[in-house]
């Protein structure tokens, strides 16, 4: 454990419970950053985009081993919300079912992107605010026979709730809704396999749990949904052929690149794959258990109503949310320990990763208790 801990740059003075927000940056990261990126273009051969898009198509290739799929089903995405935005408009409209499902607990974000469909004809609506996301009869009862997609967040942001992501998609199936999951919050730390999940399209993005930074987003398209989306948000890159050059014949992509766009970024998808190729290797079951072993050690020191995520560990992910009446005074003293953590309005988030070790969950006890 301590020799993965030294792969990463953990902060020697600080405990960090963060990753549900960014994920701490792999050691490997600079010196691989340089190599695919820098070291090519400084080059100045004339080979630098061949390489920079072998280097993005190697970040394709990273996320179809770790989710168990083909390179390409994904297409990059700068992040989520962009993803989802993409997809959205990209919807054709089938006669009575214009409503798209979310749920109140979805990232804001992904609601922002949502509701902008109200403009192409579709109606947004929202399973309640305190319903349980875990109980299939919630999800049964408001997958209607107008619901046309079923916006899925697979672990909460907020109570880090884990939705039955196999059962719901399976429910959307069979009665003929397109399944959207967002496993920002979830891979990495949530072991996904996409041959074995019944979904048709995944956004998802690399800063969390996979800990490669921002702007490494992705779509994900199930290989039967790709020919039915036509984006309008396109660019030479959504070209079978990017480089025919033909004005006059735009030509979709027949892989998930058709929601590509213009000229790529590349420094954000290099740092991520090297992140991703890592997690990878340390496996994301072992993370899990790791990750579980202190999720329990901390749960079982505060009491049981304190715990605001869920207390069953196979119904959540990475992280514990816990809500104290005397939140003021508990905050402080994690501050004065120097203890990485956020608050909502669900309470104070704690994300232990394989980096975290059991001196950061002493010193964090010694403050909740
Ligand atoms: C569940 C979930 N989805 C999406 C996001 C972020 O979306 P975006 O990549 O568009 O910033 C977050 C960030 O915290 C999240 O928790």
């Amino acid at each position: 454990m301590s020799e993965i801990k030294e792969l990463f740059c953990v902060p020697e003075s600080s405990h960090y419970f963060l990753t549900h927000s960014i994920g701490l940056m792999p050691k490997s990261t600079e010196a691989h950053l340089s190599q695919a990126y820098l070291k090519p273009w400084q080059s100045g051969a004339e080979d630098i985009w061949p390489q920079w898009l072998n280097a993005i198509a190697n970040f394709n290739g990273a996320l179809a081993s770790l989710l168990n799929s083909e390179p390409e089903q994904f297409c990059p995405q700068a992040n989520v919300s962009s993803g989802l935005a993409k997809l959205i408009q990209s919807l054709p409209k089938v006669e009575g079912r214009n409503v798209i499902l979310a749920t109140q607990s979805d990232f804001p974000s992904a609601g922002f992107v949502l509701q902008q469909a109200e403009r192409l004809g579709f109606t947004i609506r929202y399973i309640a605010k305190g319903q349980d996301l875990q109980s299939l009869d919630v999800w049964s009862e408001a997958l209607a026979d107008d619901v046309y997609c079923a916006f899925i967040t697979h672990a909460h942001y907020n109570t880090n709730t884990l939705t039955p992501a196999a059962e719901i998609t399976q429910l959307c199936r069979a009665r003929g809704i397109m399944s959207i999951m967002d496993i920002a919050q979830s891979v990495g730390i949530v072991p996904i396999d996409l041959q074995v999940l019944d979904v048709d399209v995944v956004v998802g993005s690399c800063i969390k749990w996979l800990c490669g930074g921002p702007g490494a987003g992705y779509l994900w398209l199930r290989k039967e949904r790709i020919q039915q989306l036509n984006p309008i948000d396109v660019g030479w890159f959504s070209h079978e052929n990017p480089f025919e050059f033909d004005i006059n014949n735009f030509d979709y992509a027949s892989t998930a690149a058709r929601f590509w766009g213009g000229t790529p970024s590349v420094a954000s998808y290099i740092i991520a794959s090297n992140s991703i190729k890592l997690m990878t290797e340390i496996g994301v079951q072992n993370i899990r258990e790791h990750n579980r072993n202190l999720c329990q050690k901390i749960m079982s020191n505060v009491p049981e109503d304190c715990i605001a995520s869920p207390t069953d560990l196979t119904k959540k992910g990475g992280t514990v949310v816990l809500k104290f009446s005397n939140s003021e005074q508990i905050e402080a003293r994690l501050r004065d320990k120097n203890v990485l953590f956020d608050a909502r309005q669900y309470g104070i988030r704690l994300s232990p990763h394989i980096y975290t070790d059991e001196r950061d969950i002493d010193v964090l006890l010694g403050c909740l208790t």
